[in-house]
C-alpha cells in the first residue's frame, strides 16, 4: 500500500494583520507533519497592502515551511494606492519578493496544478478570468500525465465571477475534469462537491484571515478533507470540519465527472 500523503490549502493570510503567535503555531503544525505534506497551495491575499514589511513577513514564513509551494496572487497582492503600478505592472512587487514561489503551473510525482490569476486591477474586489490563462491551462493539462491529481487554484470564487462569458469559461474549467478546485477571497471555509457530494470536482474554500486552513490527505481507500482553525484555548489548531470521499482511483472507475453545471 502506498503511504498516505497530504496537501495544505491556505488562503487570505493577510500578513500584516495577523498575530505573531498564530503564525508561529501554524508553522509548528506544518513542521510536525512535514513528512506527509507534499505541497502547500496558497490562494492569494497573502498580505494587506503589498508593503515591503508585509511581503518580507510572508517570504520568511513560507521559506520556513521548507516544502514545495504553489502561490497565486489575490486582490490584496496588487497595489491599491499606486495607480501607475496597479495598471501597468500590478504584480511587480509581489513577484519581487515571492516570485521564486509563484508559478502558473506546477507538476510533481503527485499533482498537476494550474493557477488562474483572477485579481482585476479595474476593481478592488471583483475577480476576472483571462483567455490567455484559460488557453494555457488547457494546454498544460492536455500534456499532464493522466495519473496526476488535477488541481485548479485561484483567489476569487469562480462561480461568482460576473464576466459576460463566464458560462463558457466555467465549462472550459470543468472540461479539464479537475479533482480539486481551491479558492479563497470570501473569508469562509467550504468543503463541497461541486456537482454533487460523490463526484469531482471537490471545492475547497479557505479563510486564513479567521486563522483556518484545509488539510487534504490522500490514501488508497479515501480522500480525507479537514478544516483546521486556531483555538486560543489550546493555543493550537483543531478540526472544525471533516469530510471523507472515496479515493481518486475509485472515482475514476465510476466514470469521472458529471456534466458541467449550468451556471
Ligand atoms: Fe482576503
Ligand atoms: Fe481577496
Amino acid at each position: 500500500m502506498n503511504k498516505p500523503f497530504s496537501l495544505i490549502h491556505l488562503s487570505d493570510l493577510h500578513f500584516g494583520s495577523k498575530h505573531a503567535t498564530i503564525i508561529k503555531q501554524l508553522g509548528n503544525f506544518f513542521i510536525q507533519r512535514k513528512e506527509e505534506i507534499k505541497l502547500a497551495i496558497l490562494t492569494g491575499d497573502l498580505n494587506q497592502r503589498v508593503s515591503r514589511k508585509e511581503l518580507v513577513l510572508v517570504k520568511n514564513f513560507i521559506t520556513s515551511l521548507n516544502f514545495p509551494l504553489f502561490l497565486v496572487p489575490g486582490n490584496h497582492d496588487i497595489p491599491f494606492y499606486n495607480l501607475f503600478y496597479r495598471f501597468y505592472s500590478p504584480y511587480n512587487k509581489f513577484l519581487k519578493y515571492l516570485g521564486p514561489f509563484t508559478q502558473n503551473y506546477y507538476e510533481d510525482d503527485f499533482f498537476a496544478v494550474y493557477g488562474l490569476w483572477t485579481a482585476d486591477h479595474f476593481s478592488v474586489q471583483r475577480g476576472t478570468l483571462t483567455h490567455s490563462n484559460l488557453d494555457e491551462m488547457e494546454e498544460k493539462f492536455k500534456r499532464a500525465p493522466s495519473d496526476k491529481i488535477r488541481i485548479i487554484a485561484c483567489h476569487h470564487p469562480l462561480l461568482c465571477l460576473k464576466n459576460p462569458r463566464i458560462k463558457n469559461d466555467i465549462k472550459r474549467i470543468m472540461n479539464i475534469a479537475p479533482h480539486l478546485i481551491l479558492w479563497g477571497h470570501e473569508h469562509r471555509t467550504t468543503i463541497q462537491g461541486l456537482n454533487d457530494e460523490q463526484t469531482f470536482p471537490i471545492l475547497l474554500a479557505s479563510e486564513g484571515k479567521a486563522n483556518s486552513f484545509n488539510y487534504v490527505t490522500f490514501t488508497e481507500r479515501e480522500l480525507l478533507v479537514e478544516t483546521y482553525r486556531y483555538s486560543k484555548l489550546i493555543n493550537s489548531f483543531e478540526v472544525i470540519d471533516r469530510k471523507i470521499y472515496p479515493s481518486i482511483n475509485e472515482r475514476e472507475e465510476w466514470g469521472g465527472l458529471n456534466p458541467p453545471p449550468n451556471n
